[in-house]
């Protein structure tokens, strides 16, 4: 057939509905440059094997360059006739090469092995950008971290109030599990790095091409050491999408936090004009879009994941056309996070901390509490009963509608005999934060020096 990859044997045409169904030029073509990139590559192969003669491999490689640019500029885009980029851009270079020469380069390679190396070419381009956003977000959160350094605020376990901690402790939290994803982009793309060109439709190719080449061309690491394992395994694309859904977990978790805080009950922190929104009808709002979109593209980002598990646990070896199904989630989830990522960083870079605010509400809700029984403990009393007598202490302020901090010498003797007066030394928000002075504690000292840790680990990708 014309401007098909099929049809020998064929009598007649797919039905409308087949070739509708079947169609995919209109997400895969976003993969057109790279296709070309292995066309090349797998020329030169096709002329070290001796089937193009050195003119045709010049001929080709001269086509397959104008065809480039022809994507580039627009000047060739797919056809409603098209099924898929691959046919596409064979016609395109038929079209320039002319169909003896253009019709020598499907030799010894199929659209299995084309798309598995593709995919993975696209991956690694993509997570590069993706890996430069994350890492604006963990510059935005450490430069507010820097910039609060001694800022206390309430620390919360259960959403209840806890103990107090350092605000730039709290901020680095969220930028840990930022820094492990830009880990885990390392990670996955070295095992990317593995071309499975030449893996053809699933068993190899007869032809003597070399996929070291190949891979060697394509900037790969090397090639697959299994042809059906490089043209059926999509775990690698299923293991992208993990890190992108944990991406949009991680600034789902921000965000959330970014909304409660900028509630009027929590006040902890003011949003940029820049980076809210209004109500058309209440003219006072100033809506937390920027996180609220975070979080919902989080849950859109789990669906991809979980869609594409579900697809790939059933099939059998090797190439299936479900593998096909891959795409649209993978690339949605890339664009998704693309738009999120610099949005989530401006938020975060100007947030602004109502530092009074929170260091007024550090000891509130007994968050003191702790520090009395631990001061009980270095009197030599057991931790167990510290905790009975540190909850007396807790009762006896709810009562009279006191907090911890307010307790005098003399409350503080009639609450139980082992309390005396010098707890009240350690009733205090920076001394129960520079009490915590081991390693990955909220004290000052522990958290400059951790601060110093996640900018470097930062500068180190
Ligand atoms: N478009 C397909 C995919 O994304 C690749 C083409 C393989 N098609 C085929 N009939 N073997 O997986």
């Amino acid at each position: 057939g014309q401007g098909r990859l099929w049809g020998g044997r064929f009598q007649g045409g797919p039905a409308e509905a087949m070739f509708a169904l079947s169609k995919s030029t209109q997400f895969d073509w976003r993969l057109a440059y790279l296709d070309i990139a292995g066309s090349r590559a797998h020329a030169r192969a096709l002329h070290r094997a001796g089937l193009l003669s050195d003119t045709e491999l010049e001929q080709m490689l001269a086509a397959l360059e104008q065809l480039d640019a022809d994507v580039a500029s627009g000047a060739f885009v797919a056809a409603e006739t098209d099924e898929d980029v691959h046919g596409a851009l064979e016609r395109g270079l038929m079209e320039r090469a002319g169909h003896e020469l253009g019709g020598r380069l499907r030799a010894g390679r199929s659209r299995n092995d084309q798309i598995a190396t593709l995919i993975r070419l696209y991956l690694r381009d993509e997570l590069r950008t993706i890996s430069l956003g994350v890492a604006d977000v963990v510059t935005a959160l450490a430069g507010q971290a820097r910039t609060h350094l001694g800022v206390p605020m309430p620390g919360r376990t259960h959403l209840q109030s806890a103990q107090p901690v350092l605000l730039s402790h709290h901020l680095l939290a969220h930028a840990w599990p930022l820094l492990r994803d830009l880990d885990r982009i390392r990670d996955l793309d070295a095992r990317l790095a593995l071309s499975p060109y030449g893996s053809a439709a699933l068993a190899g190719t007869s032809l003597g091409l070399d996929p070291e080449f190949v891979a060697a061309e394509l900037g790969f690491d090397g090639s697959v050491p299994n042809s059906i394992d490089g043209t059926a395994a999509r775990d690698l694309v299923a293991e992208a999408a993990f890190v992108l859904a944990m991406i949009g977990v991680d600034l789902s978790r921000v965000s959330e936090e970014v909304i409660l805080w900028s509630t009027v009950e929590f006040g902890f922190a003011k949003l940029d004009d820049a980076w809210s929104t209004g109500s058309s009808i209440m003219p006072q709002k100033k809506n937390p879009d920027v996180a609220e979109l975070a979080r919902g593209k989080a849950g859109r980002l789990i669906g991809h994941l979980t869609g594409l598990l579900a697809t790939l646990k059933g099939l059998p070896l090797a190439y299936n056309r479900d593998l096909q199904e891959d795409k649209e989630p993978i690339f949605d989830g890339l664009d998704q996070l693309r738009v999120l990522l610099p949005a989530v960083a401006g938020m975060i870079a100007t947030l602004d901390f109502q530092t009074g605010r929170l260091a007024e509400r550090a000891p509130q809700g007994f968050s003191l509490a702790t520090d009395v029984a631990d001061w009980l403990v270095k009197q030599r009393v057991p931790f167990a009963e510290a905790h009975e007598i540190a909850g007396k202490a807790v009762q006896y302020c709810e009562q009279r509608g006191i907090e911890l901090t307010d307790l005098t010498p003399e409350d503080v003797s009639q609450i139980d005999p082992h309390l005396t007066p010098g707890v009240l030394e350690v009733l205090s928000v920076e001394g129960s934060i520079n009490a915590r002075d081991g390693r990955g504690g909220t004290a000052l000292a522990r958290v400059t020096e951790q601060l110093a840790e996640a900018e470097q680990t930062l500068d180190a990708h």
